[in-house]
């Protein structure tokens, strides 16, 4: 629009300028002419009553001179006549403008000596009139007197007025056909090609279509045509190849990679479109309070740890809820932007929401309600109406997001999280060729912890518009085939582990998340010195060290942690001065009291805790209150002897596997609950149930006195494991799976 614009109002301006001055030409000449005719009017009737003026001033006839000037007295636009005498005064005047009487006339001495006719326009009251003076002489020249006619000219102004207003109708009327005709010209001869060659070229070199573009012409549009047409040609002829490459490369049974999931994708899903879908986004622009500057930063979440590799992988779209507050700077008109900032591999579009939609939907609905329902924390869930309502609304957002992105044909969408319940019913609503799954990052609770919720069938039914729904471990397949089963009317097939709902299958699956296991650059950077430094900082130097990397959330365990070092320090005082635990924990949700109050009590636990056991500058505990980013966090798992993993409750926990995956040397223990996803998989762990504080606190007494021997093998197990069942080979099944359910 504003390029038609740029287009079309130069044109606009140049018509609308020629025209005005066109105008006020014609009205000068309009004025001239009547102006003309009225002098000549005035002159008539002037020269109409010089005999009898004459007569009434020879013979200082009062009577005649009065009945002459007296028949103007009804006349519409002539306004009277006044006879003067030869000095000047006035002998006879019409009566409907006596008052012209008083009015000063020094111009009456000029024309009584040169003897000439004077026209002017006057001033009488608030009118203009047209004054015409001729002056009356005998046969020997001499002047007798003067007769005056005076006109009204107000009409004149009438009929002015009248032609500005059709010329001003007139102009308008122009400028805007030409306006309309510019933009349908434009339109016709470029806007409509140029979508269809953008529509052909997007369908063709995907290989969707086989037909040519339409565009004939010769002229540049026409070379431009077929200059699209071969980078279309060209681009489907090398997209072909590579998915033919990527047939025979995942037929080799090797470790999984960035190289094979790319692979995979493009033999599973060929030219179609992939698209994920979570509330939290892989890059968040924030206002940074010290410089000001706007930086990108990584949110601490399992979901951007794992997720983020598979797009740089794959490419695609990642539709997430825009909350950093530097956000919209750096986004395009489609609140889209290419990430990594510094090495664009994929689309992040942003989606807006309002501080109630934000407050109601992920704080309410996802983070009061579903968050602590389906961790068994024994924190009460709480669910408010006006949140639901929100939840709901805020799905539909998203929905009509992502409607907005699909292309033409059978795309596939990747659904994150608890925060989206809704949003596969939405999308198949409009679009029933979608393939939709949805990965459920949190555990899934029994049956009888998820009818707390009011509002069950509404959840289980949106969920069921999936064509697959995945969960860490097979426990929470199970908990949701029952849920389902109890809760809403269906079939479940115990041998396919499917529900089906109303003619519809959806396939329930277990898939245990991973991470990339491969240090990131920034890693690959750390050395000595970076860990030299915060030994050096802390003062950690000789010290047995244990970490612990958590969002501040209750579902962590990080109060049980403290309790147990605790506990830890008074049975086993030996290891006082030689044994630090250092806490690195991310501030999170921290509008919802339940989050606030904790982030109170593990301040108060800590300075408890450290004051009891400090000696001197040592103290047990160092509890660093912060965001850290991945490369931040890196060195301190590089430093760690132990790594304590003491979640209540966890689908799967991602830390677990970091730290492993950093330890490239074996070195290291750890610690793990018995109620994360992960002590399913790793089972060389030192189990722990975090209620437990005794158990927990000879866990740690464990970790540290294990055998060398030992704690090397355990690790090599886990890191095998680990690099194993990485973060491609999760996508990798889960993309196989959906695959397989492809719509038409
Ligand atoms: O798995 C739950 C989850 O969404 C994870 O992505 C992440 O660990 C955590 O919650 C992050 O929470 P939030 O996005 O609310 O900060």
């Amino acid at each position: 629009m504003k390029r038609i614009l740029l287009f079309i109002l130069p044109i606009l301006i140049i018509v609308a300028i020629v025209l005005t001055v066109f105008g006020i030409i014609q009205i000068r000449f309009e004025e001239d002419k009547l102006m003309d005719d009225l002098q000549r009017k005035t002159r008539t009737v002037a020269e109409s009553v010089d005999l009898a003026a004459r007569y009434a001033l020879v013979n200082t006839d009062l009577k005649v001179a009065n009945r002459l000037v007296g028949k103007f007295q009804g006349r519409e636009r002539l306004q009277g006549c006044v006879i003067y005498d030869k000095e000047g005064q006035v002998f006879a005047i019409t009566e409907r403008i006596a008052a012209w009487r008083e009015k000063g006339k020094p111009y009456l001495t000029d024309i009584l000596s040169s003897k000439l006719p004077r026209a002017a326009l006057e001033k009488f009251k608030e009118y203009s009139v047209y004054s015409y003076i001729l002056p009356i002489l005998d046969d020997e020249d001499n002047v007798l007197g003067l007769v005056e006619v005076i006109y009204d000219t107000s009409y004149m102004y009438v009929i002015l007025t009248e032609l500005w207003k059709r010329i001003s109708v007139a102009l308008i009327i122009l400028v805007f056909l030409i306006g309309a005709i510019s933009f349908l010209i434009q339109r016709q001869m470029f806007i409509l090609p140029v979508q269809r060659l953008t529509r052909w070229f997007h369908s063709f070199q995907r290989g969707e279509i086989d037909t040519l573009h339409s565009i004939k012409s010769k002229g540049e549009l026409g070379k431009l045509a077929s200059e699209v047409e071969q980078v279309a040609l060209s681009l489907r002829v090398a997209r072909k190849a590579v998915s033919e490459e990527a047939h025979a490369r995942i037929a080799k049974d090797e470790l999984w990679t960035e190289a094979k999931l790319k692979d995979l994708t493009h033999a599973k899903l060929g030219e179609k479109a992939f698209f994920v879908v979570s509330n939290r986004e892989p890059f968040m622009h924030i206002v940074d309070e010290v410089s000001g500057k706007a930086r990108c930063i990584r949110p601490a979440s399992g979901v951007v740890t794992a997720i983020d590799p598979i797009l740089r992988a794959c490419g695609g779209t990642w539709v997430a809820h825009g909350a950093g507050n530097a956000d919209k700077k750096f986004v395009n008109s489609k609140n889209k932007l290419g990430v990594p900032p510094e090495d664009i591999r994929y689309i992040l579009k942003r989606v807006w929401l309002s501080k109630e939609e934000e407050d109601g939907y992920y704080y309410g609905f996802a983070n009061e309600g579903l968050w602590p329902l389906c961790h068994i924390t024994h924190t009460r869930p709480i669910f408010r109406e006006t949140d639901w309502q929100m939840y709901k609304k805020v799905n539909q957002k998203f929905c009509d997001a992502i409607l907005e992105e699909l292309p033409a044909k059978s795309p596939f969408v990747f659904i994150q999280d608890y925060h989206f319940t809704l949003l596969a019913k939405l999308i198949k609503e409009k679009r029933p060729d979608a393939t939709i799954a949805l990965f459920w990052h949190i555990p899934w609770p029994n049956p009888e912890v998820f009818t707390i919720c009011p509002y069950q069938k509404e959840i289980i039914d949106g969920m069921l518009a999936c064509d697959l729904i995945g969960f860490h471990v097979q426990f929470h397949c199970n908990n949701f085939l029952e849920t389902a089963n109890r809760l809403i009317e269906c079939r479940v097939d115990t041998e396919k582990f499917s529900i089906v709902r109303a003619n519809k299958e959806t396939i329930i699956r277990s898939f245990p998340i991973s991470i990339n296991g491969s240090l990131s650059v920034d890693a690959r950077k750390i050395d000595a010195e970076a860990i030299a430094q915060i030994r050096q900082e802390f003062d950690l130097e000789g010290k047995i060290v244990a970490i612990g990397v958590d969002r501040i959330d209750y579902t962590k365990g990080i109060i049980e942690r403290i309790l147990a070092i605790d506990r830890f320090l008074e049975k086993y005082p030996q290891y006082k001065n030689k044994f630090v635990f250092v806490q690195l924990a991310a501030p999170s949700r921290t509008h919802i009291q339940r989050y606030h109050e904790l982030i109170a009590e593990i301040d108060e636990l800590v300075e408890k805790k450290n004051w009891k056991h400090s000696d001197g500058s040592w103290k047990p505990i160092v509890y660093l209150k912060k965001y850290f980013s991945q490369g931040e966090i890196r060195p301190f798992y590089i430093l760690g002897d132990i790594c304590i993993v003491s979640s209540l409750h966890d689908g799967m926990n991602l830390v677990a596997k970091e730290y492993i995956s950093v330890k490239k040397d074996n070195s290291g223990a750890l610690v793990l609950s018995c109620f994360t996803g992960a002590s399913k998989e790793l089972t060389d762990a030192i189990s722990i149930n975090p209620y437990s504080i005794e158990e927990f606190a000879d866990a740690i007494k464990t970790a540290i006195e294990m055998p060398l021997k030992e704690k090397t093998k355990r690790m090599e197990n886990m890191r095998k494991i680990v690099s194993e069942n990485n973060i491609y080979k999760w996508a990798g099944a889960i993309i196989t799976e959906l695959s397989a359910l492809k719509k038409a």
